[in-house]
């Protein structure tokens, strides 16, 4: 979905349920204080009118904060987790709540208010770009936010921007344990009741390291399963996401910083090593050159092995033989960090953004056909 109409569809929900009479949770479910008991809150956390219930964990049970701290809270919605923090941090200390959403932002105000609290702001803004200057937070904290976002890789960059060297990252989310079937996926109500857009964890873990971000830790919550049933009843939504806390450091020292990751493709046999070559040459095989060379622009090695010409690459790695036994035609094979992301074609570069990701903008300029290289038995050119 665009990013765009992202924004609105999951801006117009929570307006919604902000500007209703009373306390509604996420999706229905009538009891917010219930609710939030069972993400781990105790009695005294319980604040009326701004425990909506609409989070999916409790990030306090590992953001640690101390007296004097600047806290960032992304997604603050009513201002629940924001208040909670400010106790912990004190007169000294100040809590940022940033939303997208007007009606949030003017309950979250109004419950300041009446609240009395002093140390706790609320500003306008998107996840994705934050209304903040560089390294000016000790936590940046989230509850239930991320999986609403159309570009978590930036939110998670924005995370690390507004953080001091040092700062720690500490959010309750949801990951998908299951690819969601197709259907569901395209749910508006399931991607604004916080299941479809759950991500994979290993994204994100890749995305947080490529943040910047170190000490990545992704707990998951298997405790959340009766309660993330209750989000979408009879849709089997428990089997497909679960809870999660997510913490990560960023660096106190330049130590973390831009790790750089290694793309590596293991070719099938080719006259060259990029299979530009000859005088028919594939054009998909062009066009994926031209991918490499963009991604080796932004930062990631690119290491490619051909099997005419280098064939101990491949029987160095393992996991590439045990595709080649699986089929000849599951070159090439191409893997990221070690890990396998495709095998059998040339991923486009929208795809391999993704991947990495890295911003799709830019990305689309050129988008091209996935394609194999002339056929893999061939020994092509
Ligand atoms: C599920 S609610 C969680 C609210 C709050 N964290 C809580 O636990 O009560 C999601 C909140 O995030 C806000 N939000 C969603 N996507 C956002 C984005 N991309 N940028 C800023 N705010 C966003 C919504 O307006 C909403 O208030």
């Amino acid at each position: 979905m665009d990013k765009d109409k992202q924004h609105d569809l999951v801006r117009q929900a929570y307006g919604a349920i902000a500007s209703a009479e009373g306390r509604s949770s996420c999706c229905g479910t009538p009891a917010p204080d219930d609710m939030a008991r069972r993400m781990g809150y105790g009695d005294d956390d319980l604040i009326a009118d701004a425990n909506l219930g609409l989070g999916c964990g409790n990030p306090h049970a590992i953001s640690a904060l101390r007296p004097g701290e600047v806290v960032v809270d992304l997604g603050s919605g009513a201002g629940f987790d924001c208040f909670l923090a400010a106790r912990q941090v004190g007169e000294s200390g100040r809590v940022l709540g940033i939303d997208m959403t007007e009606e949030m932002l003017a309950k979250a105000r109004r419950n300041a208010g009446s609240l009395g609290v002093g140390n706790v702001e609320f500003r306008h803004g998107h996840i994705e770009n934050l209304p903040l200057p560089d390294d000016c937070a000790d936590v940046v904290m989230s509850n239930c936010v991320l999986n609403l976002s159309p570009d978590q890789p930036q939110a998670l960059r924005e995370a690390f921007r507004v953080l001091k060297p040092g700062g720690r990252l500490a959010v309750s989310d949801v990951v998908a344990i299951r690819p969601l079937p197709a259907t569901l996926a395209a749910d508006p109500a399931l991607l604004c009741g916080c299941v479809s857009g759950a991500a994979d964890p290993s994204d994100l873990e890749r995305w947080m390291r490529q943040a910047g971000f170190v000490d990545i830790r992704i707990e998951q919550k298997s405790e959340s399963r009766d309660l993330i049933k209750e989000w979408a009843p009879g849709q089997g939504v428990e089997d497909l996401v679960v809870s999660a806390l997510i913490s990560a450091r960023k660096p106190a020292s330049e130590e973390g910083k831009n790790p750089m990751t290694k793309l590596e493709v293991y070719d099938p046999a080719m006259c060259c090593s990029t299979g530009v070559c000859g005088p028919e040459v594939d054009p998909a095989l062009v066009a994926f050159a031209a991918d490499l060379k963009w991604l080796g622009e932004r930062g990631v090695e690119v290491v490619r092995y051909n099997l005419g010409q280098d064939p101990q690459a491949f029987a160095a790695n393992p996991a590439v033989v045990k595709e080649m036994e699986a089929g000849i035609d599951r070159l090439p094979v191409i893997a990221l960090d070690g890990h396998i992301i495709s095998t059998g074609l040339y991923p486009t570069r929208a795809q391999l953004a993704a991947k990495l990701g890295l911003g799709t903008a830019e990305a689309q300029i050129t988008p091209k056909q996935s394609s194999s290289c002339c056929p893999p038995k061939s020994g092509c050119c």
